[in-house]
């Protein structure tokens, strides 16, 4: 596989220890994350120019990203909601926290509104059990999830 770019001159001596293809898969890797965090997924277009950029077939380049649960193929919204389905959170009522919030969004779990405003997720454990149930605006982490505090990641997603 030819690529156009000097990943040897651009990892030093690690290139040494490593393959062509665990180099090119680092460089598709960290462009994928610098694409996706500017545009928020990966849009087919992008991908396709970075595989013309890099010389690198679109077959590697895709196997690459759909590979890794952490690239997204469709647009994704603002605010990323994630519910708690873990155990403890299962049993605290995650259920119900998520019929709210998909009832509110007109969205079932893993789509996005129509505007791009929210998506809604589902996540295993956010390792905060002691708080189920828990839900996560982001990065940020919200427990003890009663209809006061659905209300206020209602009001969260409308006002970002
Ligand atoms: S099960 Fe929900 S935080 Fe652990």
């Amino acid at each position: 596989m030819d690529i156009n770019i000097d990943i040897d001159k651009e990892i030093g001596v690690v290139g040494e220890l490593l393959s062509q293809e665990q180099k090119t898969k680092g460089l598709l890797i960290h462009a994928f994350q610098k694409l996706q965090a500017e545009m928020n997924y990966l849009p087919e277009e992008a991908l396709q120019a970075l595989g013309r950029e890099l010389n690198i077939p679109m077959s590697f380049v895709y196997s690459t990203a759909s590979f890794y649960k952490q690239f997204y193929f469709n647009p994704r919204g603002k605010t990323i909601v994630k519910v708690c389905t873990g155990t403890a959170c299962h049993v605290r009522g995650a259920s119900e926290v998520l019929s709210e919030l998909k009832d509110e969004f007109g969205v079932s779990e893993g789509e996005t509104t129509e505007d791009l405003s929210m998506t809604l997720e589902t996540v295993g454990c956010v390792g905060c059990c002691g708080l189920a149930p828990v839900a996560t605006i982001n990065e940020d982490v919200i427990g003890e999830i009663d209809d006061e505090r659905i209300n206020e990641i209602i009001r969260t997603v409308k006002e970002a």
